[in-house]
């Protein structure tokens, strides 16, 4: 699907980076540093978010990979698109804006104020339409008809999808909280419930419903796109569920493939299943 030389010419100097120019420090970085920081961001599990460059480029990175994904999925001249549980990040608002600009129309759910303020200051000034409904993910149909997307994308989104339903069983309300400094906690009650009897009392549930309402909002011919990833530095925590955080794409795909509505997996060749997937309702 892509090499690292591919997705850097993309996120440094082409159409992803010049949305970056002077918001970091990746400009000024030589070819060689640039290469070794590409290949540890791109790395599953990835490498190490210390090397200095390598978190904002792993930004631009993930922006340029999203591009390219939502390039070949063959969506229409004026998308629809929507992503669920975006919090503040960015790439697949950058991916659309890059690829279409304002003749795409963007929506995102999400709970988190904090989170969702941040992504829309990303977006700021960015050609692409953006709206932004604070709601769970669960309402998605309340607020949009059946076959009113595209695409529906989940950037690494299920962690959040099973933390979110798992704290809200153990009393945290995740609207106003700053996220970082609790997703420890998070993923703790994660780890348990998991261990308990494999989310399918809470966190599967949630999960199930927000595919089945994501997969009834996308038209015919429509897709469904995900990835997710873990950091080396993670598995290597004595509190953080590793084996369960590498499995989160295939634990989706079983959902995704037993919903109501029929999906096909059309996952572009060259992407690795285990971190991505891309679904098509036929
Ligand atoms: C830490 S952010 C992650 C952003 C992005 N997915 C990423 O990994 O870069 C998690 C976001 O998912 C949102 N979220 C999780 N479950 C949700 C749900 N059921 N409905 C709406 N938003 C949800 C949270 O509110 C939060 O803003």
């Amino acid at each position: 699907m892509w090499t690292t030389e591919q997705l850097l010419a993309e996120a440094v100097g082409g159409r992803v980076g010049r949305r970056f120019v002077g918001m970091d420090e990746i400009d000024g970085m030589e070819a060689d540093a640039l290469k070794r920081a590409a290949e540890q961001a791109l790395a599953r599990p990835q490498a190490s978010e210390f090397d200095p460059g390598a978190r904002p480029l792993s930004r631009r990175l993930l922006a340029a990979q999203w591009t390219l994904v939502l390039d070949s999925v063959g969506l229409p001249a004026e998308p629809r698109v929507l992503e669920l549980c975006a919090g503040g990040s960015d790439p697949v608002v950058v991916a659309l804006d890059v690829l279409y600009g304002s003749r795409a129309t963007y929506a995102t759910i999400n709970l988190n104020r904090k989170l969702a303020a941040e992504l829309m200051d990303r977006a700021r000034g960015l050609d692409l339409q953006v709206r932004l409904i604070e709601d769970d993910a669960q309402n998605l149909l309340t607020h949009f008809p059946r076959g009113s997307f595209d695409a529906v994308c989940f950037h690494h989104a299920v962690n959040d999808i099973l933390q979110t339903a798992v704290a809200a069983k153990h009393g945290l309300d995740t609207r106003d909280l700053d996220w970082w400094p609790n997703e420890r906690q998070m993923i703790e009650w994660m780890a348990v419930e998991h261990e308990a009897h494999g989310l399918s009392e809470v966190g599967l549930p949630e999960l199930r419903a927000i595919l089945e309402s994501a997969a009834t909002a996308v038209k015919p011919g429509g897709t469904l796109c995900f990835d997710h990833w873990t950091w080396h530095y993670h598995l290597g925590l004595d509190w953080f569920p590793g084996a369960l955080f590498n499995q989160l794409i295939p634990m989706a795909r079983e959902v995704a493939l037993s919903l109501t509505t029929p999906l096909v997996e059309v996952t572009p060749a060259g992407l690795d299943r285990q971190w991505w997937m891309v679904l098509r309702k036929p």
